[in-house]
Formats: C-alpha cells, sequence, structure tokens
C-alpha cells in the first residue's frame, strides 16, 4: 500500500486567516459572535415593514428566513469555499434535501455515487421515488461510467471520498461534463472540509455539509450547510429552505462558528491519527484492506490536500468482531464523526441496520468492515488500543 504524501499543507495557513475574526463588524465591537436568540426584529416605522415585503431592503425579518448569527457563518463557509452564498440548515440532511429538491420533479433521474451516506440513500429510495424521482448509483471511481450516466439526468450526487468505501471521485472531469450537460452537481464535502478540498475550484455547483461532524468539531450539535452560486442558493432559497423549515437555529450557528475557529489545528490532528491508525493498520496481519484515500489510489485523490481521520479497515475471519468492539478502551463505541473522540462503527451491526434501503446491504459493505472516526486523542495511545484490540478479539 502506498503512503501518499499531503501535498499542500501550507493552504491551511492562507485559509486560516478568515477563521480568526467575526466576518462583519459586531456590535460593541465583540471581538466573537455574540448569540441573536431572537425569533423576530422590528421595524420603527409602516415604510420599513414595507419595504421589506416588497423586498427592496433586505434587513432582519424572521429568524426561520435570516439571523445575524447564523449570516456569518454562512458568510464564512461561502468564502471558505470560494462561492457567492450559503445556507444553514438544522441538520446535514436538512442541507442534503433542500440542495436536491429544488432541481428535480416528477420524472427526474439523479445520479449518486456507490456507498453515500445512509441516510441519503434513504433520502432518494424512500422520499424521492414516491414522487417520481428515481436514481441510478454509479462507482464513483470509474469516472468514464460517471460521465456516462450523466446525460438525461437532473441532478449528480457525490460524495468524495465516500462513506465506508472512502473511494474519491474525478470532481474536475465530472465537475465539467455536468456543467457542459446542464446537470446540477452537489457534493458532500463534511470529511475534507474546505481546508483539504474546495469542489468549487473543480467545477461542482452546489456543496453540502453536515456542521455536526469537523466544522463544528466538538459532538455537541447537529447542523448543516449548503454553499454556492447565488443563481442555485436562490432556486434553493425560494423553492426549499423556507418552506421545508429545517433552518440552523443560532445557537448551533455560534457552536459552529466557535468550533471553526481551532479547524485548522483539529484537522491537522485528525489527519496525522487517521494516517498513523492506517498506517499501523496495514502492517497488521489480520488486517486486509485499509479503505483511506491515502492508502488507495483512486481518481480523485489529487483534488484532496489532506485527509479528514475517518476511514475503514477490513478485518479478516482470525478476528471475532464483537470481541475486538468490547476490547477497545481508548476508542468508543458510536455513530457520526468529527468530534474529539475516536469512534467505531463494525459493519456487522450496521448490516443489520432496521427500516427500507440499507445502504451497506445495497453496496456490499464486508461484515468485516470497521469504520473509526480517528479523534484527538494522544497518537501513539490510540494506535496501541487498536492493534490491542485486535489481539485480544482474535478467536
Ligand atoms: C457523510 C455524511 N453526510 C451527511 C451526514 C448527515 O449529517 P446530519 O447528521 O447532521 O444530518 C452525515 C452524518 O453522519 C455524514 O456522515
Amino acid at each position: 500500500m502506498k503512503d501518499h504524501e499531503i501535498q499542500h499543507f501550507s493552504d491551511l495557513d492562507r485559509l486560516t486567516e478568515p477563521l480568526i475574526g467575526p466576518e462583519t463588524a459586531m456590535p460593541h465591537d465583540a471581538s466573537s459572535v455574540p448569540i441573536f436568540q431572537t425569533s423576530s426584529f422590528l421595524f420603527d416605522r409602516y415604510e420599513d415593514m414595507a419595504a421589506v415585503f416588497a423586498g427592496q431592503s433586505d434587513r432582519y425579518i424572521y429568524t426561520r428566513g435570516n439571523n445575524p448569527t447564523v449570516a456569518e457563518l454562512e458568510a464564512l463557509i461561502a468564502r471558505m469555499e470560494g462561492v457567492e452564498a450559503a445556507r444553514g440548515f438544522a441538520s446535514g440532511m436538512a442541507a442534503i434535501a433542500s440542495a436536491v429538491l429544488p432541481f428535480v420533479e416528477a420524472g427526474s433521474r439523479v445520479v449518486a455515487v456507490n456507498n453515500l451516506y445512509s441516510d441519503a440513500f434513504r433520502l432518494f429510495e424512500c422520499v424521492l421515488k414516491k414522487f417520481g424521482v428515481t436514481t441510478d448509483y454509479v462507482d464513483g471511481t470509474d469516472t468514464e461510467a460517471v460521465l456516462a450516466a450523466l446525460p438525461g439526468a437532473s441532478l449528480i450526487y457525490l460524495e468524495s471520498p465516500a462513506s465506508w468505501s472512502f473511494t474519491t471521485q474525478d470532481l474536475r472531469a465530472i465537475g465539467a461534463e455536468a456543467r457542459r450537460l446542464g446537470v446540477v452537481s452537489v457534493i458532500d464535502n463534511s470529511w475534507a472540509t474546505p481546508l483539504f478540498q474546495r469542489p468549487a475550484e473543480f467545477g461542482v455547483d452546489l456543496i453540502v455539509h453536515a456542521a455536526s461532524k469537523y466544522l463544528a468539531g466538538h459532538s455537541d450539535t447537529i447542523a448543516g450547510l449548503v454553499a454556492g452560486p447565488k443563481a442555485l442558493m436562490d432556486r434553493i432559497n425560494h423553492e426549499a429552505y423556507h418552506y421545508l423549515g429545517g433552518k440552523m437555529s443560532p445557537f448551533d450557528a455560534w457552536l459552529v462558528l466557535r468550533g471553526m475557529r481551532s479547524l485548522h489545528l483539529r484537522m491537522a490532528r485528525h489527519c496525522a491519527n487517521g494516517l498513523a491508525l492506517g498506517r499501523a493498520l496495514s502492517a497488521d496481519a489480520a488486517v486486509t484492506h485499509v479503505r483511506h484515500p491515502a492508502f488507495e489510489a483512486n481518481p480523485g485523490n489529487a483534488c484532496l490536500s489532506g485527509y479528514g481521520g475517518l476511514f475503514a479497515f477490513d478485518l479478516d475471519d482470525s478476528v471475532d468482531i464483537a470481541r475486538f468492539t468490547n476490547a477497545l478502551r481508548v476508542v468508543k463505541i458510536g455513530v457520526s464523526w468529527g468530534g474529539p473522540e475516536s469512534l467505531v462503527i463494525p459493519a456487522q451491526a450496521a448490516l443489520g441496520l432496521s427500516g427500507a434501503a440499507n445502504v451497506f446491504q445495497r453496496f456490499g459493505t464486508p461484515a468485516g468492515s470497521v469504520r473509526i472516526a480517528a479523534g484527538l486523542e494522544q497518537q501513539e495511545a490510540l494506535v496501541e488500543d487498536v492493534l490491542n484490540a485486535i489481539e485480544e478479539g482474535r478467536r
């Protein structure tokens, strides 16, 4: 297995600058963004209200639409992703649903990459299907196959790297062809964050974040964001955002903003801890596959300038998965990722997920696979914990 070099770490210096202080002047010269925990904003006069209703003024009216704390985060993510506008949502899933819905209608066809996030898969299979929107799944590492699936599609849904397979897509080739054909491209960029991948630079239209993960970074909030060109964000504003009502709350926006002030430091650590674990696991006799972009050549690896700490590895039959999992001490058992603590999900448990449309069964996730989110712990302790647990898990 080849350990690819992390090439552009100097980008971190350039990108940390916008995180240091508020995007706009704060009341009382506050050094960080206050929480505007208010539902409604008052008008002095009738004329002020009438001007807002007529679209002649864009001042704050009601927090389900706009809120100053949330607006700070929206401006920050738009700037970091290098796009014109952004919107905050109550969760990553609210962001994903709102990024997709305006661009499909009955009879539309969506193209999505295999191994997409489990609930995004369920959005396509359990919700959109009911309204006559079909989804074709393609192997995102087969660029020719992705391009061949685009003609006639309304939207292409990307995740690079994809959940559980952690395989990457050639964003430049797919973004260019989608744009040529008028297919809206959407990518979930939660894993890389704009510090390690800026999909708009490669021609992808809309960028979605589960801000619950690395952006917020402390396992204490659920939040989502969509960023993109003004024309498409206007479609989202007018055809989904206000009416679905999944608005990010001021308090959640404040938590994400606070988390993002240390994003560069945390991402460097998640990246290093993930690579250290990946290296140690590659050398372990019981590990048959390390699913991490640094350890596998795939078409979109060149789009990444660093790595998230989330990846998967496959254990052979010599290890009992339950015993391995229970032997972990530093690493905890839990869903989600992006917080300070390292977490595992064994595929054996995920394959048994109740309810319709099981993404793990659909894309054949091996029962011996384990997803691990490398947290911020001391590196040697983390590596030792996982290697010890493999030893203890031996049948
Ligand atoms: C890759 C990815 N995208 C999106 C989401 C959804 O985010 P949220 O839980 O904030 O709705 C998740 C959540 O686990 C995820 O892992």
